[in-house]
Order: C-alpha cells, then sequence, then structure tokens
C-alpha cells in the first residue's frame, strides 16, 4: 500500500460493481518514512474496506444453493491505492509525466481517475486507443508506444489525431510515411533488462549501433524525429539499467540534432516496482539531471507500479481431493479453485507471478470472517465434509503448529492450472470455502480467457480508502 496525505473512511459500508465505499481519515504526509511508506493506520483502514467488501460479496452467495457463476471469483479494487500511487509518483518524479500503459490493467474506473488526475496513456492498440479516447482524453496525451503497429490501426491513429508513437526499425519507418507522415515519432532503443521481471528487450528497440541509420533514413522520408523511448523491462530490479538507458538517449538525442531534428521529449518507459520506487526514482531523477537540460519533457509509461497492488481476488473452493503419499501415510489435499492460469491467474504464466493464498473464509467460521487472520489458529473440528484436519500430523513452526498441506488449482482440464504448488495453513478448507490474493491487479483479467468454457468478466467491486479519488470520480 502506498502513502498519502489523505485517506477516508465511514463505517456504512455499501458495495457493488460501479459503487465506491469511502473511508476518512486524516493522516498527515510527515506519519510517512522515505523507506517505510505504509503507515499502519492508512493500511489497516484500507485493509479494512476490502475486508468489509469482500465479506460482504461471499455473504450474499451461498455456493450451495446460488444460480450457476453466482459464486464466480471476484475483484475488489481500492482505487483509494491508485490515487496514492499517483500522488506518490508527483512527489517523487515531479519531472515525469506518467502515461498509464493500460495494457496492465484497463479497468474503467483506474482509467477515468487516472485520466482526471492528469496523467497521459500508453496505448498498444486500436482498441486501447479507443477506450482511452471514449472518456474523453485529448489525443495529445496518448503514445501509441508499439514499435511494430499493425497497418489499419495506423490508418486509425492518423484519423484519431493520435501523433506520438514508437518506432525502432526502417520497415516502421516507410509505413509511418505512408499512413501517418505527420507522426510524432521516439526512437525505441535497446536497453538492458537482464534484471526485469518480464524481459522486453528480446523483441524491441533499436541497438545503438543502428539508431544513425534510422535517424538518417527518417531525415530522408521527411519524417519528424520528437524524441527518443526506452524500457527496462517490466518489474526491473537493477536501476543502472535506468542511468545507461538516458546516457544512451542522451546520445541519440544529440545525433537527431546534428541531423536537423528538434527532438524535444523522452520517454523513460515503464518497469517501475512499488517495492523499490523510491529508490529508483532518485536514480533516475539523477540521471535525468545530469544528461537531459530542462528543456527536454520527460514522460513514463509505468503499468505494474499504479495498479498491482489496488487489486484482491477472491475464489471459491469448487472441489478437494485428498492425496496420500503411499510410503508416509501423509495426507495433503488438492483445492480446486473457480479460477486458474487461463483466467486471472494468467500472471503465473505471462508475469512470473506467485500469489499467495489467504484464507477468506471457512465454513468453520461462518460467523467471524477470516480475512487477514493469518496467523489465526483455528480449532480443528469437522464441517460436515471429510475432515482435512484429523488427516495431518505435521507441523510448521511458520504458521504457529499444526500445518496441513494443499496445492492449488484452477478449473480447467489442463494440469499447468497450478496457482500454487504447495500452501501450508493451520486451517481446514472445504468445497465452498473462499480464498483470497493480494496485489492481482497487474497483467490478471486483462490476460485471462475463456478456456474451457470459463467466464473472463469477473466482477469488480469497487472501494476508495481516499477521500480525493472519491471526490475525482465524483462518488
Ligand atoms: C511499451 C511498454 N510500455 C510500458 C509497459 C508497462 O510496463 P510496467 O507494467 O512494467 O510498468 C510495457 C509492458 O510490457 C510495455 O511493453
Amino acid at each position: 500500500m502506498a502513502p498519502s496525505a489523505v485517506d477516508a473512511f465511514n463505517n456504512d459500508h455499501q458495495y457493488g460493481p460501479v459503487k465506491i465505499e469511502q473511508e476518512i481519515n486524516c493522516i498527515s504526509d510527515h506519519d510517512f518514512g522515505r523507506n517505510d511508506y505504509v503507515p499502519n493506520n492508512a493500511a489497516k483502514i484500507a485493509k479494512e474496506m476490502i475486508g468489509a467488501a469482500l465479506q460482504k460479496h461471499i455473504k450474499s452467495v451461498n455456493p450451495s444453493e446460488c444460480e450457476a457463476g453466482e459464486e464466480d471469483a471476484f475483484f475488489v479494487a481500492d482505487i483509494g491505492e491508485v490515487y496514492r500511487q499517483h500522488m506518490r509518483w508527483k512527489k517523487n518524479l515531479p519531472r515525469v509525466t506518467p502515461h498509464y500503459a493500460i495494457k496492465c490493467n484497463p479497468d474503467p474506473v483506474v482509467l477515468q481517475l487516472l485520466a482526471t488526475l492528469g496523467a497521459g496513456f500508453d496505448c498498444a492498440s486500436k482498441a486501447e486507443i479507443e477506450q482511452v479516447l471514449k472518456i474523453g482524453v485529448d489525443p495529445s496525451r496518448i503514445i501509441y508506444a508499439q514499435p511494430c503497429k499493425t497497418k489499419s490501426y495506423l490508418r486509425y491513429t492518423a484519423k484519431q489525431n493520435v501523433r506520438q508513437m514508437t518506432f525502432d526499425n526502417t520497415d516502421e519507418l516507410y509505413k509511418v510515411k505512408e499512413l501517418c507522415p505527420e507522426a510524432e515519432l521516439y526512437l525505441r532503443i535497446l536497453t538492458d533488462d537482464s534484471a526485469s521481471l518480464c524481459r522486453l528487450s528480446n523483441k524491441f528497440g533499436a541497438s545503438m549501433e543502428n539508431t544513425q541509420e534510422l535517424l538518417e533514413l527518417a531525415k530522408e522520408l521527411d519524417l519528424n524525429i520528437a524524441g527518443v523511448a526506452f524500457h527496462v523491462g517490466s518489474g526491473a530490479t537493477d536501476t543502472a539499467a535506468f542511468v545507461k538507458a538516458v546516457t544512451d538517449a542522451r546520445d541519440v538525442f544529440d545525433r537527431a540534432k546534428a541531423l536537423g531534428f528538434a527532438p524535444h521529449t523522452l520517454d523513460v518507459g515503464g518497469g517501475f516496482v512499488s517495492e523499490t520506487f523510491e529508490e529508483t526514482a532518485d536514480v533516475l531523477n539523477m540521471a535525468l539531471e545530469a544528461h537531459m537540460p530542462s528543456s527536454i519533457r520527460i514522460i513514463a509509461e509505468p503499468g505494474r507500479y499504479y495498479t498491482s497492488s489496488a487489486f484482491t481476488l477472491a475464489c471459491n473452493v469448487i472441489a478437494r481431493r485428498t492425496v496420500e503419499d503411499r510410503e508416509t501415510g501423509e495426507k495433503s489435499y488438492m483445492l480446486y479453485l473457480n479460477d486458474g492460469v487461463y483466467g486471472n491467474f494468467s500472471s503465473i504464466i505471462f508475469d512470473h507471478q506467485h500469489p499467495i493464498p489467504q484464507i477468506l473464509s471457512t465454513s468453520r467460521k461462518q460467523n467471524n470472517y477470516n480475512y487477514d487472520l493469518s496467523s489465526s489458529t483455528e480449532s480443528l473440528t469437522d464441517s460436515g465434509y471429510t475432515s482435512a484436519s484429523e488427516d495431518t500430523n505435521s507441523t510448521d513452526p511458520s504458521i504457529g503448529g499444526k500445518a496441513i498441506t494443499y496445492s492449488i488449482w484452477g478449473p480447467t482440464c489442463d494440469g499447468i492450472d497450478c496457482i500454487s504448488e504447495q500452501w501450508k495453513s493451520a486451517q481446514t478448507v472445504d468445497v465452498g470455502d473462499w480464498l483470497y490474493f493480494e496485489d492481482m491487479g497487474a497483467y490478471t483479467k486483462c490476460s485471462a480467457t475463456k478456456f474451457n468454457g470459463f467466464t473472463d468478466k469477473h466482477e469488480t467491486i469497487y472501494v476508495s480508502s481516499e477521500a480525493g479519488a472519491s471526490a475525482v470520480l465524483g462518488f
């Protein structure tokens, strides 16, 4: 959770797909230490709001008698968290205008909030551009940050007056000349993305040796080089990659100027991670200060930084299987959820994530929901299903005593549909119980499929732990 100057609080929780819950609680800026940006109070309030929304929803659904799909997995999004991340960005990177990478999570409320707060947008396709234009964003606030574009999308882009776009190869320059000659072009350069979670430089980015040829061709074609772009890889962990990229960008700026261009913008891409944000910002600021005069406009394309921590996913346990080790006689359990790697856990495959299961509610705790009771030591009595608890003798000090071993699976027929190969809990999880997963806001729902006939349209319940976000959205 990110820092904030103001949080909002009110106990009258109401929720729904488009309803915002609001909490009010004033927290001053100095409550946030530089490297300890999660004030206990704000974290507690946001968690309580999310927990209340989760609880309210699951209480409205009885998997034993509901209509098909009513017990589907669902998200709770704390839109206040997105707001806090924006304020945190402005505080730490005042010179850099964020262009939210909507591929990461094109949630309409997130887009509306960021549009109103003045962010720009990084779009990678016609549909993304269309979605952003539809909410009233001026084309000048959009960058079509896809170096290899579809021709028909380029025609659409030209018609919509979306001018800013990236390129990294000669073929693309001929294409732009033909279909969108007025484009403001950003030459995307190769970076060292070896320390990132999702590498991009294997696919995009011109090597420094090729940049001269590209600039000269752009000149020959009478195109407009507006700047330089780079991306150090999604989930970047090495700040040195930003420094090297800014230094290289400066070199390209100088050579573009020497050819008679007037480049005015540097796009420092995405890759920002919440956990290391301040450190990255410090290093980037210093590199910008050293290599980019103040006349150069700086933009960025952050994705996961904005939304990862804002979304929590709740899933229902639809089945359970007992597995007995023939040699030791030890029992463990396979839990089957109604969401998996073909759904919102696509981040496991595509984004190298390891979502952590937590117990939201068990049938043994009907009147006392378990949200955030990670250290709870439940008395393990049977609930009517064959008890998992009485079959295990293993102990795990990290969870305070008797541990039950589970593996967690998605609902499809595919063996790769595994959410967690091993998860230990002191609590017994039965069919019909609920688990929840935090930090599910980046590269999840947007890459979900309908494989096996399961839905890819999971409901999102919005809450707002920030008065500022609620005010901006008019809730
Ligand atoms: C061109 C481009 N910009 C921005 C992003 C967003 O990156 P992140 O979510 O790491 O900030 C991506 C992610 O793949 C990208 O390809």
